[in-house]
């Protein structure tokens, strides 16, 4: 049985006041959630403040991103040992945004996840197809693609997977429940053809215009473990909606 993970990715919101007045809401309602995983991540510069405020808490830190030099020239650029100690202990890598805005292919990606699991961050590895490529019917190629370069060469531990289909992010357009089963499923296969049986086990995220009206049905298609949470995820009512999703 695959635990529900959901996570909050909050993008390029929230002060570090807005994150402490975030998470003093959040915490306390979110207190008795004992059947899920809870990930909350913040930007860079909220990473310590939250760390400070989740410590012994059942919610989890991780960073949006990640470099994978241990040190060195690398101006503006976080090392993975910076993000441990700074109190993360997850990282999302390969978001859409990234591969878009910033140039991002498979082969950063891969370093990157490479890096975070040597120093035991738990990746939240972020795939999905654009409307064009959907329309052109290129969907299973792109997923076959970001999974295989992405996660070559790399253990299944500690490993999520992030479906979301890049015309669904901030758009109000979710992913029929037809649609994300469809996806996650080939997602499946494919992890199924690099990791065996031990597929089974990895768990696959939806991603996109997810919301506390939406999520009960997406998390009731069988390979739907979880959701990556953009919009809703910035308000402390509408995320403790999310995390309390009812199957
Ligand atoms: P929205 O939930 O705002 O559509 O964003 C999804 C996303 O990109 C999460 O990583």
């Amino acid at each position: 049985m695959r635990r529900p993970f959901i996570s909050a990715n909050w993008k390029m919101n929230k002060t570090i006041g807005e994150t402490q007045a975030f998470l003093n809401e959040f915490l306390p309602l979110v207190r008795d959630v004992k059947d899920a995983d809870i990930v909350i991540a913040p930007p860079f510069t909220s990473l310590p403040a939250a760390a400070a405020l989740m410590k012994g808490s059942n919610v989890s830190l991780s960073s949006q991103d990640i470099f994978y030099e241990d040190k060195g020239a690398y101006t503006g650029e976080v090392a993975p040992g910076m993000l441990t100690d700074a109190g993360c202990t997850h990282v999302i890598i390969g978001h859409s945004e990234r591969r878009q805005y910033f140039k991002e292919t498979d082969e950063i990606i891969n370093k990157k996840v490479k890096a975070a699991l040597k120093h035991n961050l738990n990746v939240i590895f972020c795939i999905g197809e654009s409307l064009e490529e959907r329309e052109a019917g290129k969907m299973f190629d792109v997923l076959k693609r970001e999974v295989e370069e992405g996660l070559k060469d790399i253990p299944s531990d500690h490993i999520v997977v992030a479906y979301e289909p890049i015309w669904a992010i901030g758009t109000g357009k979710t992913a029929t429940t037809e649609q994300a089963q469809e996806a996650h499923k080939y997602i499946r296969e494919r992890l199924a053809a690099i990791y065996g049986g031990a597929a089974a086990n990895i768990r696959i995220l939806y991603g996109g215009s997810v919301t506390p009206e939406n999520i009960d049905a997406l998390m009731a298609c069988e390979d739907v473990d979880g959701a990556l949470v953009g919009g809703a995820s910035l308000k402390a009512d509408s995320f403790s909606k999310l995390v309390k999703f009812k199957r």
